[in-house]
């Protein structure tokens, strides 16, 4: 099966999830300004809010998508709300590509509020959810 990790990070957070996730699929994480250059069957797509929107970038890197991707599995870091799941969805639904359903949320710490996380469990949970999604195909 082939596989890929994309993720936008400002602050790192995101970023943390996206190498364990990177770590359990067997493939480097990179970020979205690197485009897909072959067909994937999963892609793990991570992005975090920011003014209550997810990056431009991450807009760019889905309308850019131009290889066939099987489905896109959304993974990413917030402080108030609960994923960017739905934002993500839209960009994606506009491009005909299938978004999972199963996600990867938690907290990522933003001024004095959640401080530490994502933290070791959180990086944990995210390699095991990452493997789950991949043993299920
Ligand atoms: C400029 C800015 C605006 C943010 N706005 C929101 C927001 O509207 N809602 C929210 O839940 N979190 C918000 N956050 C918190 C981030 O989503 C959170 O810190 C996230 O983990 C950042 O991920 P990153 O470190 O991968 O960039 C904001 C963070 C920054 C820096």
């Amino acid at each position: 099966m082939k596989l890929a990790v994309r993720y936008y990070s400002r602050g790192g957070n995101t970023a943390k999830l996206a190498n364990a996730i990177a770590g359990a699929a067997g493939v480097q994480a990179l970020n979205t300004e690197v485009p897909l250059t072959e067909d994937v069957d999963i892609l793990f797509l991570g992005s975090s809010v920011y003014a209550y929107g997810v990056d431009e970038n991450v807009a760019k890197f889905i309308s850019g998508i131009d290889v066939k991707v099987g489905k896109v599995v959304n993974f990413s870091t917030a402080a108030l709300v609960k994923s960017t799941y739905k934002q993500v969805g839209k960009l994606l639904a506009a491009k005909n590509i299938p978004q999972a359903k199963d996600e990867f949320y938690c907290k990522g710490a933003f001024g004095p509020m959640h401080k530490g996380k994502p933290d070791e469990k959180d990086i944990k949970a995210a390699a095991e959810f990452a493997k789950r999604v991949i043993e299920n195909g």
